[in-house]
């Protein structure tokens, strides 16, 4: 018989294990020809105010963000990821509007992008479902927010 800190620790492993198993999945695009000058014009003219609405005032500085990525290719990947990928206690973002325009923004400057392909049955059914706002689901946004701000950054010609 196991003692419980052992199957405590050892679910939390397997957790682990998933979650990198789904990452591994999702991650299959590379975003390096895309066209970083058209997305970062569609980020300022619709997918920021988008992001604004879904926080309501809730200011993306209220929670702590050590989000960072590399160059405009890394960026879109993690945006890709946080958006279209369903974490724990925020299950789907991809409905909410500014996914929406994110996933066409995507599709028309990625050449071959057409959406996250998550292949996998579990994830679609949770995908169906439209999130409740949580407060899990605004600290994702807070940080698709701060990865935005910094493609629009460094993506300046
Ligand atoms: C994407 O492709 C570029 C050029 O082919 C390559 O240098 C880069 O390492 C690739 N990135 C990833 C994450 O695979
Ligand atoms: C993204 O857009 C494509 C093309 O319009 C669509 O087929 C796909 O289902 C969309 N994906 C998501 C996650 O909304
Ligand atoms: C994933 O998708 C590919 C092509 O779309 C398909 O051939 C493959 O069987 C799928 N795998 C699973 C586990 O659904």
């Amino acid at each position: 018989i196991l003692p419980d800190a052992l199957l405590f620790v050892l679910s939390v492993f397997f957790r682990k294990i998933f979650i990198l198993q789904l990452v591994g999945l999702v991650l299959t695009y590379n975003f390096t020809d895309c066209d970083f000058e058209k997305i970062r014009k569609k980020y300022q003219e619709v997918i920021y105010q988008a992001l604004n609405k879904y926080m309501n005032g809730v200011k993306s500085t209220e929670f702590n963000n050590y989000i960072y990525c590399e160059d405009p290719p890394d960026c879109l990947a993690k945006i890709d990821l946080i958006t279209f990928y369903p974490t724990h206690g925020c299950t789907t973002l991809a409905k909410e509007i500014f996914a929406i325009r994110t996933n066409a923004t995507l599709t028309l400057q990625c050449p071959g992008y057409s959406g996250t392909q998550i292949n996998n049955t579990q994830a679609k059914k949770k995908r169906k479902k439209r999130q409740v706002t949580t407060n899990k689901c605004r600290k994702q946004v807070s940080h698709l927010m701060e990865l935005w701000r910094r493609f629009s950054r460094i993506s300046k010609q």
